[in-house]
């Protein structure tokens, strides 16, 4: 039983993680190297429990039980007492490493050490530790106290009993769990890929606009939001790196290369929201432009990066990446899709999805469109997912 849980960072994903933990009645340790930071993190807790008292979704004594349960500190030793420790500090290899190995030093042999990575291996953080079989991923989704999911990821090295502990601890936390083989991007940042990926090349090509093409999986997928304005809700930059970071990590796997609209976008600062103009203009008073109507054409750019979703979800089953019950709820709960992929590929028919992409392959001849083999052998033995 998990009671006693340290976070190491207090930033976005850390301050949101401990107040999942703290709001499921662990008693949490929040630590920061930097005092401004906890300062944050605690006055963006007292707002956001304040908001929940106003809006009755918690009454006042559970504000004060949550934000009692939460202790911020300043050094690393003060997490000695910790069952369980969720790393959430820069995204840097090395600099994880160390603060596992010191860390180390302070807590039980019992102490499940985690980390919120997104794109770093578990293997080669777990490496860092004298018992690398206490290391596993526990990886959030920003905001973690609203998104449901979470992906579990055991390395190599993770003992099977850290991994179920861990499981239970999530799932008690109120959270739905997908486990994850250490792989690059888990389940949700691989298979997502072909959303921003397809969309962009569509763009590139001359197919339809950004809004033709957000309206598309809006009205026609019903998505909540188009390719282009995701991007732009999570910048440029961001979305970016991380598609780039997948794209170096798979061997530069043509099925996941980074378009260089998005990288001129970025370079030339249009990041987005967060700097008023990305694909779209946020500036108060901008025009917003109007998406074609043509539901031939609608049809068209929904289906291409439908498909495109599910033969990345299709393979990352065929991999053993998750079960195909986690890559659904991960793809539902992650990113908020309206169906799972492959419940969807169901819908369509295997046999649709493979003629889809074998006659992307035929027309492009490119390396980014080839069927997966579990469609094809499903095709043929007309299997379906569920
Ligand atoms: P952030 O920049 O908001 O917070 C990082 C915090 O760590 C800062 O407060 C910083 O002062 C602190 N820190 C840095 N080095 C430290 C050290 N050696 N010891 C203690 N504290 C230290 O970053 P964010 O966005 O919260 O990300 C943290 C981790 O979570 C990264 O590994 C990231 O890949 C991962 N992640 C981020 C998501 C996101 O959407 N932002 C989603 C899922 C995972």
């Amino acid at each position: 039983m998990i009671k006693n849980v340290g976070i190491i960072g207090g930033g976005t994903m850390g301050s949101g993680i401990a107040q999942v933990a703290a709001t499921a009645g662990c008693m949490v340790t929040l630590f920061d190297v930097h005092q401004g930071a906890l300062d944050t993190a605690k006055a963006t807790l007292e707002k956001i429990t304040n908001r929940l008292v106003e809006k009755r979704r918690i009454t006042p004594q559970e504000k004060e039980a949550i934000q009692n349960n939460i202790r911020y500190v300043n050094t690393l030793k003060q997490l000695a007492n910790s069952d369980l420790t969720i790393e959430a500090i820069v995204e840097n290899l090395e600099v994880k490493k160390k603060v596992f190995q010191e860390l180390e030093s302070y807590v039980s042999d019992t102490c499940i050490i985690a980390s919120n990575t997104s794109s770093l291996s578990i293997a080669s953080i777990a490496s860092s530790l004298k018992n690398p079989e206490r290391c596993i991923g526990i990886h959030f989704f920003n905001p973690a106290p609203l998104m449901k999911l979470v992906e579990v990821i055991p390395a190599v090295q993770t003992s099977d009993q850290v991994l179920a502990t861990s499981q239970i601890t999530i799932e008690n936390w109120k959270k739905v769990v997908a486990v994850a083989k250490d792989t690059p991007g888990f389940i949700v940042n691989r298979v997502a890929r072909p959303f921003y990926g397809e969309a962009l090349k569509m763009y590139e090509e001359g197919l339809a606009d950004f809004a033709t093409i957000d309206h598309a999986l809006k009205s026609v997928g019903g998505f909540k939001m188009g390719p282009f304005e995701l991007m732009d809700f999570i910048g440029n930059d961001v979305n970016y790196t991380v598609t780039h970071t997948v794209f170096e990590a798979f061997y530069n796997d043509p099925r996941y290369k980074p378009s260089f609209t998005q990288k001129r976008f970025a370079e030339a600062g249009y990041l987005g929201r967060k700097s008023g103009k990305g694909f779209y203009d946020y500036a108060p008073g901008a025009i917003k432009p109007v998406p074609e109507d043509n539901p031939t054409l609608l049809n068209t750019i929904l289906d291409r990066i439908l498909v495109m979703l599910i033969n990345e979800a299709a393979d990352a089953l065929f991999l053993n990446i998750a079960s195909a019950k986690d890559i659904d709820a991960a793809m539902t709960k992650g990113v908020n899709y309206p169906k799972g992929l492959l419940a969807w590929a169901d819908e369509k028919s295997i046999d649709w999805c493979v003629d889809a992409l074998d006659r992307l392959y035929d027309e492009y001849h490119e390396d980014r469109y080839r069927c997966s083999p579990l469609l094809r052998r499903m095709n043929a033995k007309n299997q379906t997912f569920f």
